[in-house]
């Protein structure tokens, strides 16, 4: 662990390691033991990178951007906040793309998922891990077979990885700090489902937009407007 912790912003302390099972893990091993709000753990690589819904979540030793950032105290629409200082982060590496948010987080770069975000806390004990893999140097023949086409990656050089970082924490700080309805605002000017088909385990629908809880809401034919939450429902698609 370096640094002194403090009120200096997110990434302080910082624990950077070759090699990880899971930055979440680590950074939540961390947290209980009461590391500072802001705390940093990155990773070059990952044995058992974790995902959203029990998936896992791999990467090329030393291409990605591998990190979990601890919050204690997280506002309610976290999720939401992580999702849209990434897209910041993506639009200022790459610029003049596309950049979306598929709610509730997931980063897309000209519709490929560039980022994943997974947050993991403990409400009572009012912390939370912001877990983010964001492919920087991930070169387009390193998805497997599965994710071609669905998949993007910045396609930048491993050098990139470091400032990326940095403009990723201080976008975070920024969206930590916001007032709920400029989260808002900025999460629906991202929407990447927002009149797209949408299909989970309860049923199907059409998109129409993020209410001021930031769940999303579903058209329904013949049942009108469903709301969904974040933590309850997984998108099939
Ligand atoms: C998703 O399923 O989309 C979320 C993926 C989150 C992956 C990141 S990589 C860094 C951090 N550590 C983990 O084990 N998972 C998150």
């Amino acid at each position: 662990m370096t640094g002194p912790g403090g009120p200096r912003g997110l990434g302080h302390p910082r624990l950077h390691l070759r090699v990880a099972t899971s930055t979440n893990e680590r950074a939540r091993l961390l947290a209980a033991g009461g590391a500072p709000h802001g705390t940093l753990v990155s990773a070059a690589e990952q044995t058992a990178g974790r995902g959203r819904q029990g998936r896992t979540w791999t990467a090329p030793a030393g291409r990605s951007l591998l990190c979990s950032v601890l919050v204690r105290d997280p506002p309610r629409l976290l999720p939401l906040a992580a999702g849209v200082a990434v897209a910041d982060a993506v639009e200022e590496a790459v610029p003049a793309r596309s950049v979306q948010v598929k709610w509730p987080n997931d980063v897309l770069l000209d519709a490929g998922k560039v980022a994943g975000i997974l947050v993991e806390g403990r409400p009572q004990e009012r912390w939370a891990v912001v877990g983010i893999g964001l492919n920087v140097a991930v070169a387009q023949t390193d998805f497997p077979p599965e994710l071609a086409g669905r998949a993007a990656t910045l396609g930048l050089a491993p050098e990139r990885i470091e400032p990326t970082l940095r403009v990723l924490l201080a976008r975070l700080e920024h969206w930590l700090a916001a007032d709920p309805e400029t989260l808002l605002a900025e999460v629906r000017a991202r929407d990447a489902l927002l009149g797209q088909p949408v299909r989970w385990a309860g049923g199907e629908g059409r998109a129409d937009g993020i209410d001021g809880e930031g769940r999303l809401v579903v058209i329904i034919p013949d049942r009108g407007r469903v709301t969904l939450d974040a933590g309850e429902v997984h998108l099939v698609r």
